[in-house]
């Protein structure tokens, strides 16, 4: 069935990369997978259920910031604009910009399909005069706009610290396409998780009632129902470690005992305590930041926090000269 309120584009299906990447990352030591494969069905409404949980402030303050600055954000970037999300699956914080930005049309980008049209549905139902465009991608490794997408001064919004999910190396390369997707004079609002105390951070990724561990899980039931995996649930943990020296919070899942799992005709044995890598979540000083954004072609314009210095929003320009 067609959607009659948004334009749906499948940009690119992913399902072939699960399975190369899952087995891929298994034979690596150490064992990793990538945190893209969080987000199917199910990881994604566990990953909107982490955003409400008491100890991820990470939304809530994000939001916060993002409610007090929205004229202020509008006033620098103004009107009209073609405002892109890459991630934007559950158009959320986009929201709170909306009505200040009035852009010319909206184009949330994910790798969640479902998720995606469903949250993209309601966002065009909410704002009948907004033009919505959603895009069915793996933004991580190519973004693009649809081709019926009206042109307008392009925005890019990345709320979350979606970015400390990049090693900083990466988080360059991905500000550079992204300026390189706004275009020259093209503005880039993006939410900076802060460094901070170990305690603060190690309970936002690890909350009491056990939602980021079950997000966490997932992956591996993910793998039982895509791939045919046997994965035994009871037998693995989910832990979550903040690593002062590389300022990232690390999230594992450790084998709480020997054992072996069977993936199509695969086998992969596991040691007690072994891990499996599934993800990096940068924190970073607001110096540090503007430097990362320096290095990939776009200035400062603006940078705002809340009053605990929790968390950043930082809008920045793409300083490349227009070229006739
Ligand atoms: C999507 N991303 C920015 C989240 C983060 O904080 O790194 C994913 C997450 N992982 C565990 N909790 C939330």
């Amino acid at each position: 069935m067609t959607s009659e309120i948004i334009r749906f584009h499948d940009l690119h299906p992913t399902e072939a990369d699960f399975r190369r990447e899952v087995l891929t990352g298994l034979r690596e030591r150490p064992r990793r997978i990538a945190p893209k494969f969080f987000y199917d069905e199910r990881g994604s409404k566990l990953f909107d259920a982490i955003t409400e949980a008491p100890e991820y402030y990470v939304t809530r303050t994000e939001s916060e910031i993002l409610q007090q600055r929205a004229d202020e954000i509008a006033r620098t970037v103004g009107t009209g604009g073609l405002l892109l999300e890459p991630g934007g699956g559950s158009c959320a914080k986009v929201r709170i910009l909306l009505e200040g930005l009035e852009p010319c049309a909206y184009v949330p980008m994910d790798i969640s399909r479902n998720h995606l049209r469903m949250a993209a549905e309601e966002v065009a139902a909410d704002f009948p005069w907004l033009e919505v465009h959603a895009a069915h991608t793996d933004f991580t490794r190519r973004m693009e706009v649809p081709p019926t997408a009206p042109e307008g001064p392009r925005v890019a919004f990345f709320p979350g610290s979606s970015i400390g999910n990049f090693d900083p190396e990466h988080a360059v390369e991905f500000i550079a396409a992204v300026a390189d997707l706004v275009g020259p004079g093209g503005h880039f609002l993006i939410g900076v998780d802060l460094r901070k105390e170990k305690a603060l951070l190690e309970a936002a990724y690890d909350d009491a009632q056990g939602v980021t561990a079950a997000f966490n899980l997932n992956l591996l039931e993910r793998i039982n129902r895509e791939l045919g995996g046997d994965f035994d649930l009871q037998h693995w943990r989910h832990r979550a470690v903040y690593n002062e020296n590389e300022g990232r919070v690390e999230m594992h899942l450790v084998s709480a005992r020997n054992q072996r799992v069977r993936i199509e005709d695969e086998v992969f044995d596991f040691a007690t305590g072994e891990t499996i890598h599934t993800e990096n979540s940068y924190k970073y000083g607001l110096d540090e930041f503007e430097g990362l954004a320096r290095r990939a072609g776009m200035e400062t314009v603006g940078v705002w926090t809340d009053q605990r210095g929790l968390f950043s929003v930082h809008l920045l320009r793409n300083t490349a000269l227009t070229q006739e």
